[in-house]
């Protein structure tokens, strides 16, 4: 008789973690989410799922917490997908975001090797690594070149990863993800602050989005596609890093033209540049090379921009739609914190 897998997730509240728990639930695993205490439950993502997976209290800063997780769950995959990931806050929070981005890495790495380290392992590295790039597109092969606290944290976990699997032979791979985007991308991502933006222009909500840098390009695809790639990494033969993207990259005014036409709204009318939204250092433009994960995984992302740009409008659309009729107030896009992005804050992050 063979023995359900099961794996554990971290970060399994966030916008990977319910599409990853989606996918290894239909693949038949038993599922268990890490969790950090909270005083209010941020499970709005995964409440569909709550009846069929496992939620485990610990946190990545917090060594004891991450091993019981470890003991409780046995897993034999471990998907780490916990950080501080919003590129903004790593600038304002740099302290933080190392100890959760990459310290917390080291400390699930160790936590592995002391429960049992035949669990296979897989760290969220980012494209947001690449930074200043050095070539374009972006391989497993280009250096990097970090432009945020965020970026050098991820690039730290990304070589623990590699050092863990050289130093101990642990099976544990990190996925170079680009951007990826769905309806349940968090509000302050540029993608679906423009999504939820339009929506709100659309239902005369508000009557001006403001943004940033829109010359800004990323490679974006949708998460939904995403997942698959990281499980498909943790089946494979040999541990191995693998960029994942479309090879596609579009700005962030493309994005802008695309989710105003899909609702009929001229951007000319409404946008609004905010230089409180500019960065200390910029990430100009990220492109994916992902042939290795084509030829080795067999992976291809199943949606287009044009395609997930219109989901992404209809969605908020949708929702929107839903709380007006509850009358119900909906969550705020842009949640000014005091003192953030404020001139002085900006003055401060530029050193
Ligand atoms: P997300 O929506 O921001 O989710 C982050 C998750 O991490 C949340 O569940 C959050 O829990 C959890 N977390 C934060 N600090 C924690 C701590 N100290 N202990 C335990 N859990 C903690 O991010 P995402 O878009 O799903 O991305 C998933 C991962 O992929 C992240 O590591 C991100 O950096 C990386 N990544 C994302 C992209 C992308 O485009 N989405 C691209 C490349 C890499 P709470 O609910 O408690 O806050
Ligand atoms: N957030 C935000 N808000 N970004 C804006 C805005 C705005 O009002 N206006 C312009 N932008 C530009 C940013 O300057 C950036 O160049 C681009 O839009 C994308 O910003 P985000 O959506 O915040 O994502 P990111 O690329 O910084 O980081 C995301 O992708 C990384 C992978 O490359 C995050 O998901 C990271 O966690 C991830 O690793």
């Amino acid at each position: 008789m063979t023995r359900t897998r099961r794996a554990l997730v971290t970060g399994i509240t966030g916008q990977d973690g319910s599409y990853l728990a989606e996918l290894l639930l239909a693949e038949g695993y038993e599922v268990f989410g890490m969790m950090r205490r909270a005083s209010t439950e941020s499970v709005e993502r995964i409440e569909h799922l709550l009846d069929r997976i496992t939620l485990v209290q610990a946190d990545l800063l917090d060594q004891f917490s991450l091993v019981a997780a470890l003991e409780e769950s046995q897993p034999s995959e471990v998907y780490n997908l916990g950080a501080q990931s919003f590129v903004p806050t790593s600038f304002r929070q740099p302290v933080l975001t190392a100890e959760f981005t990459a310290v917390g890495v080291t400390r699930l790495l160790e936590a592995i090797r002391t429960v049992d380290p035949s669990i296979r392992f897989y760290q969220a590295s980012s494209s947001e690594m690449f930074g200043r790039v050095r070539e374009t597109p972006q391989t497993e092969r280009t250096p990097f070149h970090p432009r945020s606290p965020y970026g050098v944290a991820k690039a730290y976990g990304h070589y623990i990863t590699v050092n863990y699997r050289e130093s101990y032979d642990l099976f544990a791979v990190s996925g170079i993800l680009f951007n990826h985007e769905s309806p349940r991308r968090g509000l302050e991502f540029v993608t679906r602050k423009i999504s939820d933006g339009v929506a709100r222009l659309k239902l005369g909500l508000t009557d001006e989005l403001s943004l940033g840098n829109l010359d800004a390009k990323r490679d974006w695809g949708f998460a939904g596609d995403y997942v698959r790639a990281m499980w498909l990494m943790l089946q494979a033969d040999e541990p191995e890093d693998y960029v994942v993207g479309t090879g596609e990259a579009h700005s962030v005014r493309n994005f802008v033209e695309a989710a105003f036409g899909h609702a009929g709204l001229d951007p000319e009318q409404h946008v609004r540049l905010d230089p409180a939204f500019l960065r200390p250092a910029e990430v100009d433009h990220l492109i994916a090379d992902a042939t290795l994960a084509r030829t080795c995984l067999g992976w291809e992302p199943s949606t287009s921009f044009p395609e997930l740009v219109s989901m992404m409008v209809d969605a908020d659309l949708e929702r929107l739609e839903h709380a007006a009729h509850r009358s119900e107030r909906a969550p705020v896009a842009t949640v000014r914190r005091a003192g953030e992005h404020s001139p002085a804050f900006e003055a401060e992050a530029r050193g």
